[in-house]
């Protein structure tokens, strides 16, 4: 087993991680969560076998319950936090009581959510089982969900106690799911860390039909070390940590449109490449650059975009994207949207105030949305 003490703003979180080892991994955490009352097992129904084998090791030595979620995008609600509370009150859990969050991103946004809000607030470790959640989601702050107006909108910052991660528990996921999820790993290379790009590729060309442990572990060295220097700075991701939203403004939309049909990885894949558009069209990147965007793209292998997004209700993704969670950031018009834009790879376009944010006529971006949607 690994140990990463991830450093975000002026605290460490540590970070177990490995393949096969979940002995150690139960080990770590009931360190970490030494005295608590009790615990409540927050997972996806998905991960059934692996959150009871993590529940019968933990029952050895503490009180623990689970309580198991359908991880769906349109059950990302505050009606779902509000089932999870209401389930560990009901089990008398208290303060000193904690919660694991075992599953995607979006098990993890619940139930962090969920600890942060009852009796304001109890300790929660996450336990990421796919890739959007090993390399990316459980590195952040922010939890959030659903409200009916768009993605993300309700939420708050949450610390965890821990993370924990047996790399194993990916490997059920499909391959599609596993490659999509690393569209986060590329648009990490995009702003952030280019000299990762050869590593990248090569670690997702190894995924083969099989997720080979060597490639999960590079690809978890390469997501930390993209988000940690960021998330040191910039802890609550409101300042140049705002770059991690790059491909987020579409992609949120188009995800939350879909319905979650079409994933959060790929949904900010096609995000990446309407940013690219919007910026070419602006002026800040050239023909090369867009290119090197759908190149990079093209090794996480989605189907054809025409195919993925040209169904889609285009004036409800104006609508959502109209109610981006990122505005007030910086100043925008009824009908702009912030988005963060590049002008090179690592080199977001910055605003007056100084964050990579850039208010964009929605015509300019649904214009760009069309002309992906049709290649
Ligand atoms: N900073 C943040 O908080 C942050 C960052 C990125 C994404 N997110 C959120 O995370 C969510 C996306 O996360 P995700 O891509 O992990 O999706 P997810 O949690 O919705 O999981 C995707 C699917 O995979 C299934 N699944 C999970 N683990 C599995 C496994 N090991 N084997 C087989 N199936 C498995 C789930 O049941 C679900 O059907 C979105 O809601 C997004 O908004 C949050």
């Amino acid at each position: 087993m690994f140990e990463r003490s991830v450093v975000v703003g002026d605290e460490p979180i540590p970070y177990y991680y490995g393949f096969g080892c979940a002995d150690d991994l139960v080990n770590a955490l009931a360190a970490e969560l030494k005295n608590a009352d009790a615990g409540l097992l927050i997972a996806d129904r998905a991960v059934a076998p692996f959150a009871e084998d993590i529940l019968g090791r933990l029952a050895e030595s503490m009180t623990m319950h689970v309580y198991f979620l359908d991880a769906e995008e349109r059950n990302k609600t505050l009606g779902a936090v509000q089932s999870v509370i209401d389930f560990a009150v009901d089990r008398r859990l208290t303060r000193d009581s904690f919660f694991l969050a075992m599953g995607g991103g979006l098990t993890g946004n619940i139930a962090g959510l969920a600890a942060s809000l009852i009796y304001r607030g109890v300790r929660f470790a996450h336990l990421p089982t796919t890739s959007v959640a090993a390399f990316d989601s459980v590195l952040s702050l922010k939890q959030a969900v659903n409200l009916p107006r768009g993605k993300n909108l309700c939420g708050c910052y949450a610390r965890p106690t821990a993370i924990a991660c047996d790399l194993g528990w990916l490997t059920t996921a499909p391959r599609s799911g596993l490659v999509n999820g690393l569209a986060e790993m590329v648009k990490n290379v995009l702003i952030a860390t280019p000299e990762h790009e050869t590593l990248l590729l090569r670690s997702l060309s190894q995924l083969g039909e099989e997720a080979a442990p060597d490639a999960l572990l590079s690809l978890m060295h390469i997501g930390i070390d993209a988000k940690e220097p960021l998330l040191r700075a910039d802890p609550k991701e409101r300042r140049e940590a705002l770059i991690f939203e790059y491909g987020h403004t579409a992609g949120h939309s188009i995800e939350f449109v879909s319905q979650g049909v079409i994933c959060h990885g790929e949904a900010v894949a096609w995000g990446m490449l309407v940013a690219a558009e919007v910026s070419r069209s602006l002026g800040y990147l050239d023909e090369a650059e867009v290119a090197h965007h759908r190149e990079i793209v093209a090794h996480l292998g989605l189907p054809d975009p025409r195919s993925r997004l040209g169904g889609l209700d285009f004036a409800r993704l104006r609508q959502v994207l109209a109610a981006d969670n990122k505005r007030g950031y910086v100043q925008c018009a009824p009908d702009e949207v912030p988005m963060v834009l590049l002008k090179g790879v690592a080199e977001p376009v910055l605003a007056v105030s100084g964050h990579p944010l850039v208010a964009v006529p929605l015509d300019t971006v649904m214009t760009a949305l069309s002309t992906v949607a049709a290649l």
